[in-house]
């Protein structure tokens, strides 16, 4: 059993994860995210979260920032001042424990491959988070690539996240025909870089994964995410086992 947390825009939520079946031991704790969240507010918010779920073990950290060794490299939807922080570091001298840190849809990739959508799969898979922004984890014969971030590339003269995320369709009325559309020709864009077996649709909007599936042509299997909700707290709990990071 590991502990996974996971920094979201609106919440930092976390719990305990069995590790044989990627199910929460215990029901996940929900804290809001302070504003303006700035690194030491977000620690002083995991620290809670731990301590509420009475955890002392070591912990996996999803963030949704490139990280590499322990370091947030970009804040794209987070407070700019993550840049460059070594947030590895600074939770392991808050915490006394290990803390694996890890960008939050790499986490819930690791999470869907090893327990839900991506189980079976070897080869290429993407998958693609779509929420407040948009983001991808990218598995070669079940090893991840981190960081990849296809939500920042260029696509139709934007990045794609703001052209495609799910927070268009949740928050801003955009309706689910046009941004499934928009969604199609995304993963069509995917799907000619990496010719992936299959595309994983993750993110609270593939619950609606019926009323857009229809808009999808690609020519590989597209599937929704299995985790929902839960995906990043497993996924930062495996990366802490595994040391996949
Ligand atoms: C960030 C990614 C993150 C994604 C989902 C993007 O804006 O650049 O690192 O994984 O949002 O939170």
């Amino acid at each position: 059993m590991l502990f996974g947390v996971d920094v979201g825009g609106s919440g930092i939520k976390g719990a305990p994860v069995d590790l044989e079946d990627g199910e929460l031991t215990r029901k996940r704790l929900r804290i809001p995210t302070p504003h303006p969240a700035t690194p030491d507010a977000v620690y002083d918010t995991i620290a809670r979260v731990i301590d509420e779920q009475e955890w002392d073990g070591d912990i996996g950290v999803a963030i949704p920032a490139v990280v590499v060794r322990g370091v947030a490299r970009t804040a794209a939807n987070i407070d700019a001042s993550w840049i460059g922080t070594n947030v590895r570091r600074d939770l392991e001298r808050l915490l006394d424990r290990t803390v694996t840190v890890l960008n939050d849809a790499d986490a819930a990739a690791l999470a869907e491959m090893r327990y839900g959508a991506g189980r079976g799969f070897d080869g290429v898979v993407v998958m693609l988070t779509f929420g407040t922004g948009v983001g991808s984890g990218l598995f070669v014969d079940g090893i991840l690539v981190p960081n990849v971030e296809l939500g920042h590339m260029e696509f139709e003269g934007q990045i794609a996240e703001a052209t495609t995320a799910a927070r268009l369709v949740e928050d801003d009325g955009l309706s689910i025909d046009e941004w499934g559309a928009r969604v199609d020709r995304l993963l069509e864009r995917v799907h000619r870089m990496f010719s992936p077996q299959v595309i994983i649709v993750g993110g609270g909007i593939c619950k609606r994964f019926g009323d857009f599936s229809k808009y999808l042509s690609v020519d590989c299997d597209v599937v929704p995410a299995a985790l929902r909700n839960d995906a990043g707290i497993v996924g930062a709990a495996v990366a802490a086992a595994t040391a996949a990071i």
